[in-house]
């Protein structure tokens, strides 16, 4: 959701009819592989935090479609990714999920070759090797890692074509002043969805459901209530232009400080917050396909997702917080975690009623209503994304 534009700025609203995307995007097995090749495949996407592989020789493996990636900290403490496939004869390298490699070496299971944790092929155990075989011309194939702010980012594309910062969504919001790099995991929330990708990021880009399935929320967030984003959503906010009341000018209810079950932070906001941080209630940072962040007054929520066929999709679900702020006397994780996991859920639910009803035969396409932009601005990168170079 995109923060508030300046007063000066026109109307958000669609002013044309433009259809959705045609159902076969949402449901077929063709389109789900199609999808995986032209955005999956070749898109920064974040795979977990650096904490969450913060020693030497702790290694997580990461499942795109089809393809594996070894995401593994080095002995020097770097990260570094690669597919997780032997150059020999092509064998699965590492079979468990997570952990912490015994050794520098990653030892193939399949007949033993093994490798640095730079890739490098430094031993082949048989008995004599064939005229001509160099072991510098088997590394492991390399996969692009980037890490931003704290998360840690892979790219299965050949050559990514720019950096993670750079790929942010244009509706995103700066988060630089929310300490990102310092926070924790309080909780973790994950899910699998029985919906396409896209019905997410589409759900995900629209307030226009937010007066009917989420009632919590839209009194947190009166203008959501009015199935709006912000105040240029409305076509006649001019008439509104000066009315300062969260029903028209978008963040938290009066009184009310963060998302959290009684609208109230349980510690302090984070410090380097200015007042407009603070008024904005939610302020997102959206990276396509793979994540948003939205920071609070006094947290930060992260939503991660994972294709994992035409019609299902993993969430998983961070909150992250200050580690002083944890053990803070009267530290509330469930005040904070139950409003979030309620809007979560509610979410996941209308997305999978909405991809029961897109297998309909009849059903060729939608129709976008005004307050749609932002999902259409979706759709529009998803085309870009499959449009020939
Ligand atoms: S396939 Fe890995 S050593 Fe043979
Ligand atoms: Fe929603």
């Amino acid at each position: 959701m995109s923060a508030s534009p300046a007063k000066a700025d026109p109307y958000n609203g669609l002013k044309r009819l433009e259809p959705t995307l045609p159902r076969d995007v949402y449901v077929s097995a063709d389109a789900y592989q199609r999808d995986l090749d032209a955005i999956w495949y070749r898109n920064w996407l974040m795979v977990c935090r650096s904490a969450d592989i913060a020693e030497p020789l702790a290694f997580r493996v990461v499942e795109i479609g089809t393809q594996q990636v070894l995401v593994v900290r080095d002995e020097t403490g770097q990260l570094r990714a690669f597919h997780n496939t032997c150059r020999h004869r092509g064998s699965q390298l590492c079979q468990e999920h997570e952990g912490r490699l015994k050794a520098r070496l990653l030892t193939c299971p399949y007949h033993a070759w093994s490798y640095s944790l730079r890739g490098d092929l430094v031993r082949v155990p048989s008995k004599s090797l064939p005229e001509g075989f160099d072991r510098a011309d088997y590394p492991l194939y390399k996969v692009a890692l980037s890490e931003w702010r704290g998360f840690v980012f892979i790219n299965l594309a050949d050559e990514p074509v720019a950096g993670v910062a750079e790929t942010f969504d244009a509706g995103s919001v700066s988060l630089a002043n929310w300490p990102l790099e310092s926070l924790v995991r309080g909780h973790v929330f994950q899910k699998t969805m029985a919906c396409n990708w896209k019905i997410f990021w589409e759900n995900f880009n629209e307030c226009l459901h937010c007066p009917g399935v989420h009632k919590s929320l839209s009194h947190l967030v009166p203008i959501y209530g009015r199935g709006l984003m912000a105040r240029h959503d409305d076509p006649e906010w001019e008439r509104h232009a000066d009315n300062d009341s969260p029903e028209f000018s978008g963040g938290l209810r009066k009184g009310a400080e963060t998302w959290s079950a009684d609208g109230r932070v349980h510690g302090a906001p984070f410090a380097g917050l200015t007042a407009a941080d603070l008024a904005a209630g939610q302020s997102y940072a959206t990276h396509l396909p793979s994540m948003f962040v939205v920071g609070h007054a006094d947290y930060v929520r992260t939503v991660r997702l994972r294709p994992l066929g035409p019609e299902e999709t993993e969430l998983t679900a961070e909150w992250l917080f200050l580690p002083e702020q944890m053990s803070a006397p009267g530290f509330d994780l469930d005040n904070i975690v139950s409003f979030g996991m309620q809007v979560l859920l509610e979410d996941a639910a209308i997305c999978e009623v909405n991809q029961r009803g897109l297998r309909s035969k009849r059903h060729a396409e939608g129709v976008l209503m005004p307050e749609e932009y932002d999902l259409h601005r979706f759709h529009d990168w998803v085309r870009g994304q499959h449009a020939p170079a």
